[in-house]
């Protein structure tokens, strides 16, 4: 009998720990279960063009503490929506038949998708499509449902943190007004943690949309108070009152968040008089190595991911809830954004801090 073969593929942003997910499932399925593994390459544009490589023992040995991913990946590929440029023009074509046709091919048991909300809902159609689907949760943003975190969440926290302590000193040497740029896209967790564990004087979330008067005085507030500094913690994705979120210009189609600290600055400088600097985070974020809770939950995920094909429980993400490591439905996710809610345990003592969101807060 010829042996079971799972394939594993990694699609959207990259971030820290995704490597550390391949190894999981390789190692459990080739020591624990004697299968084969195979990767896809580039996520679903691997899927779609039928690039795929045998992933031995020896291939992922080494990999956990390496960031991005040993098999690439894609976020813009879409197998129910591919666009193509044919004789200069846009073709957009679902060619989900297509990624079947090259899953069966390959003579998969399974297919496991590490994604956040995109991929995971891309890999829900496929397996309404009839492929034996398990979704893995990552994204340093944390927006996904039914998971109490993500891994690569961590990671980026801590740099974000990092990054916040280190523009302490430099503000305060200066008295300058310090922005620093964090992304997360619609949702704030990165900044709320970060901008708490850093100390930041005023944190934006797209959450809770600001008030420029609101933030002004606050930066007054400290000055007249003594500290002639201060931190502003923005989430790439927040937005004035009233107002529409902040975007980059981009060549490509693709929809970029970004900028809303610079144009922040200037405000700030207008209204207060202080001097502002801009700090943007961007893709160190992504980068680098794991830290141990990300290669922890990511080992953990990697393992649980395989148990849940040998067990043959498909059409499921694995998920971390009060501490266990469990799974759930994909259709539960798909389509859908955590953020944080306004009631937030987290918001409370950021304001018990004296720490402003730049609005008033609903009592
Ligand atoms: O979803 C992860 C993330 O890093 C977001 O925080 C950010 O908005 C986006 O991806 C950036 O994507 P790209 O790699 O396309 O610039």
């Amino acid at each position: 009998m010829s042996k079971k073969r799972v394939g594993i593929l990694t699609g959207g942003g990259d971030c820290p720990g995704l490597n550390a997910v391949i190894r999981g499932v390789a190692k459990s399925a080739i020591t624990q279960h004697d299968m084969e593994v195979i990767g896809i390459r580039d996520g679903f544009l691997g899927l779609i063009e039928g690039l795929s490589l045998p992933l031995p023992s020896s291939a992922v040995s080494g990999i956990l503490t390496q960031g991005g991913t040993i098999l690439g990946t894609s976020n813009k590929e879409d197998p129910f929506a591919y666009r193509r440029k044919i004789d200069g023009k846009e073709v957009v074509t679902d060619v989900s038949d297509r990624c079947m046709g090259f899953y069966h091919q390959l003579e998969l048991d399974a297919l496991i998708c590490l994604g956040g909300d995109g991929t995971l809902t891309i890999a829900g159609k496929l397996a309404e499509k009839g492929a034996n689907i398990v979704g893995v949760p990552k994204t340093i943003d944390r927006d996904l449902m039914e998971t109490d975190t993500t891994f690569g969440f961590d990671t980026a926290r801590t740099l974000a943190t990092e990054a916040i302590d280190r523009l302490h000193t430099t503000a305060d040497a200066h008295h300058r007004v310090m922005l620093v740029e964090v992304m997360g896209r619609n949702a704030g967790w990165l900044a709320l943690e970060a901008g708490i564990a850093g100390g930041g004087d005023i944190i934006l979330l797209p959450e809770i949309p600001y008030d420029i008067e609101e933030i002004s005085a606050a930066v007054a507030r400290r000055n007249k108070g003594g500290k002639r500094f201060s931190i502003i913690v923005v989430a790439e994705g927040a937005k004035a009152k009233g107002g529409e979120q902040t975007y980059q210009k981009s060549v490509l189609s693709q929809v970029r968040l970004g900028g809303c600290a610079q144009l922040l600055a200037q405000q700030i400088e207008e209204s207060t008089g202080v001097e502002c600097r801009v700090a943007v985070l961007g893709h160190l974020q992504r980068g680098g190595t794991p830290t141990p809770y990300d290669r922890l939950l990511a080992t953990q995920f990697g393992v649980q991911a395989l148990e849940l094909v040998v067990n043959r429980e498909f059409n499921a993400m694995v998920a971390i809830k009060g501490g266990e490591i469990t799974a759930v439905p994909i259709q539960r996710i798909m389509g859908k954004q955590r953020l944080v809610p306004l009631n937030s345990p987290l918001i409370k003592v950021a304001a018990a801090v004296g720490t402003s969101f730049g609005a008033k807060l609903p009592v």
